[in-house]
Formats: structure tokens, sequence, C-alpha cells
């Protein structure tokens, strides 16, 4: 709280990474900039413009096409009577709908895997991968020798031509970010000046910064209820309940969703036990201060352990059990920055604009694999036995891919 709130001002820079100067032109996005001018005017047109709860309202048809794809695609697999494997039909649905949403199509085919998940695979290993240059600036001919610096630019230069190529072929007139980003280019009365670097960097934090982590959300979603029966049926009642209400239904649509509060519990205890990133995106102090009786440098880097506070049994009862109704009784806890023992997506200035976006693909799609299916573990595995293991990585999905057993509902 006095990092992210009372000394926000202070703390709100993130520190310098050598792959982000590099891939990201400067960096000019908006997870990775200093905090300064531009930093401001990038993050103003994430929120008034990019993803605003209007923008996210108007892209609902995308989501509803990828979900009926979805569950189409399960339906013809679930007659087979094989598992189904369940993380790549949701990092697929992730993907596609960031792509669509923010750069006006898919970029994946039946037998091509999606380009941007290539892409962004090979740049969080380059994040993650240890850069001399960021902890000894004067060894940074290091990196230079190992062939790292050479390895970025080559991946700089992928992502710079696919870029390219994306803006070149666009179509004027789609209702996608790509297009909102020209019109805010070519609008001189509202002070904002974006050059090609500039919307090239703002694309890749839209393309990034919620794909990963959304699908983190539904894979675990899926598991802890797998895991847990009575808590899956609960869910399950609740969705039918509202949707029977209904004479024929294609797709549950949005607006069925609104009503759906375990559900939406599911997803906020799902977010308290599976931060998709764990230790939030590192911050750094722009001028020496005081905390609790410490005196802090300038430049000091402060990480913050989201995923511990989730689970801290001084802040939560039964921590590490996986308890969706905490947030039924006790539903003024959330997770928009307020409540400092509960911050998947951060808080303060450098909070996460991307939260309305999220919410809204995961719990269309988690609502219907709900509603149209039956889900168990393949074979004769019993719900205890999945294994719940996280995987290493700065977003934390599970160790092993997520096949499960799909019967189509019967009334
Ligand atoms: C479940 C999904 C998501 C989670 C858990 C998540 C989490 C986070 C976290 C922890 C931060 C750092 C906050 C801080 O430093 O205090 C962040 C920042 C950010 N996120 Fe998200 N995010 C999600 C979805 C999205 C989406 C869908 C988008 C955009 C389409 C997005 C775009 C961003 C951007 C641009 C920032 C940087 C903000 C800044 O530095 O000012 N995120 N997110």
């Amino acid at each position: 709280m006095e990092i992210m709130k009372t000394q926000d001002s202070i703390f709100a820079n993130r520190p310098a990474f050598d792959v982000a100067k590099k891939i990201l032109y400067g960096p000019k996005d908006v997870g990775f900039s200093p905090y300064g001018e531009y930093w401001r005017q990038a993050k103003k047109i994430c929120v008034l413009h990019l993803l605003s709860n209007k923008k996210v309202e108007s892209l609902r048809q995308i989501r509803e096409e990828e979900v009926v794809h979805v569950v189409d695609m399960i339906r013809r697999m679930q007659s087979s009577k094989g598992p189904v494997n369940m993380s790549e039909i949701m990092i697929t649905y992730a993907y596609d709908i960031a792509c669509r949403a923010v750069l006006g199509k898919k970029y994946s085919g039946e037998e091509e895997e999606n380009k941007v998940w290539k892409l962004t695979r090979e740049s969080s290993a380059l994040f993650g991968a240890f850069n001399v240059r960021d902890f000894f600036p004067g060894l940074g001919w290091l990196n230079w020798l190992t062939g790292m610096d050479a390895k970025v630019e080559r991946h700089f230069q992928e992502w710079d031509g696919f870029l390219n190529q994306v803006i070149q072929q666009h179509q004027e007139g789609n209702n996608d970010l790509l297009n909102t980003l020209f019109s805010i280019q070519k609008d001189e009365t509202n002070g904002f000046e974006l050059g090609m670097d500039e919307i090239k960097g703002i694309l890749m934090d839209m393309l990034g910064g919620g794909t990963e982590t959304s699908f983190v959300v539904m894979e675990w979603a899926m598991a802890e209820l797998v895991k847990s029966p009575e808590k899956m049926n609960r869910a399950q009642e609740e969705i039918r309940r509202i949707v029977s209400e209904k004479k024929t239904v294609k797709v549950i649509r949005e607006e069925d969703t609104y009503r759906m509060s375990y559900l939406k519990a599911v997803i906020k205890e799902v977010l308290r036990l599976h931060p998709p990133s764990p230790l939030l995106m590192p911050r750094e102090s722009m001028e020496e201060t005081r905390i609790q009786g410490y005196n802090i440098p300038a430049k000091t880097r402060v990480i913050i352990n989201g995923w511990a506070l989730g689970r801290d049994p001084e802040l939560w009862k039964m921590a590490d059990e996986f308890q969706p109704e905490r947030f039924l009784s006790d539903n003024e806890v959330d997770f928009k920055g307020h409540d400092f023992h509960y911050i998947p997506f951060g808080s303060g200035r450098r909070i996460c604009p991307g939260i309305g976006f999220a919410l809204s693909s995961i719990e269309l799609l988690l609502a219907n694999l709900l509603y149209w299916f039956d889900w168990k573990l393949p074979g004769e595995k019993q719900p205890q036995e999945l294994d719940m293991s996280e995987a290493s990585g700065l977003t934390v999905c599970m160790k092993n891919q997520l096949l499960l057993h799909a019967a189509l509902h019967q009334e």
C-alpha cells in the first residue's frame, strides 16, 4: 500500500530492460515505458480509447463468434470419445480474439500456428533470459559475445516485419484497435502525437499483455472446477438456470453472464490462487524515500509478490483452498487495486488497463463451456488426482496440458 498508493508517484517507474528497449521501439509501449509524459499519453489512449468499456462492448461480436467456433469444435471432438486438449483450445481462443480485436483478423489457420503466439512466446523467453547489460552495464559487450544481441535483433526484425506487413494489408473501416490508433493519429485536435513506432509499440502491448494472462485464468478455472465436482455442479446449475429462461440458445450471450455471480466468484478465486503474473510487473523508485523507517535509495527495483499476498493465511481463511464462496459472502473485496491483499492486476498509476477486456472473454467462454458440456478427467482418473503443478515462466500456466473428457450435456 505504501508503494502502490501512498508513495505511488515515487514508485511509478519501471526498470529499464535492455530487451524492452530493443524490441518495443525504445520502449514505446505502455507497460515498459518509463514514467513520464509519453507513458501518460499512451496510457490515456489505452484507458479512454482502446480498452474502455464502450470499446470492449463494441467487440462483443468477435467474442461471441469465437465462442461458437470453440463450442462447435469441442462438440465434434467429444463424439470421438477421446480427451480434449483444453489448454490448446483455450490458448488459441485467447490469441484469435486478441488478433481479431487488435489487428482485424486471425493469424492462425487449420495447419499453421498463430504467428502472434509464436512471436509472443519468443519475446517472453528473451525477457525471462538473464541479460548481463541490465545488471552490469559495463559488461554489456558480453551480450554481443554470447550472441544474445544478435538473437534479440533477429527477433525484433521478425516482429517489425510482421507488424509492417499487417499495417500495409490492413483494411480501413474495421472496428479494430489498429484503426482506432490510426484515427487518433489523424485527429490533430486531441493533442496525441503518434508515430509508427509508437503505434507498433502499443499494438505489441495489446497483443502480448492480455492473451497468455487470460488463457491462464481459463485453464486454472477449468482445472479447479474439475478437481472440485461440487463447485462445478454449483457453477453449472447457476448457468443452466439463468439460460433456461430463454427458449432457443445457440450461444450464451454476454448479457446472460451479468447475473452469473457464482461464475464471477469462481474467476475471482482463480485470480487469487493463480494470479497469471505472480510477481506483477517490477517498479522502480524515482527518488530517495523512506518506507517504514528504512531509507530506500533512488532507482531501487521493487518486486511485489502478488501470489504470496493471495495465499497468506493471516489475510485469508483456508488460504490454499479453492473456495469461490468467499467472494459471495464478502463481495466487497475486489481486484480493482483498492484491496492490497488481492492485486492480480496491480494497483495505482501502473494498474492494468485491460481488466474489462480480459474478463469479458474469460466469462463468456467459461459460461459456454460449462453450459454445453459435462466435464471430467479422462479414463478412470479421480478428480483429486489432477496434477496442479505450475510451470515456470513470466506467466504461470499449468505444468502439464489440461486434457479433459467432454460430454454434451443432456437435459
Ligand atoms: C487476466 C488478465 C490480465 C492480468 C492478470 C493482467 C495483469 C497485469 C499486471 C499485474 C500488470 C502490472 C500492474 C502494476 O504494475 O501495478 C499489468 C499491466 C498492464 N496490462 Fe494487464 N493483465 C491482464 C490482461 C490485460 C489485457 C487484456 C491487456 C490489453 C489488451 C493488458 C494490458 C496491460 C498493460 C498495457 C499494462 C501496463 C500498464 C502500465 O504500465 O501503466 N492486460 N497487467
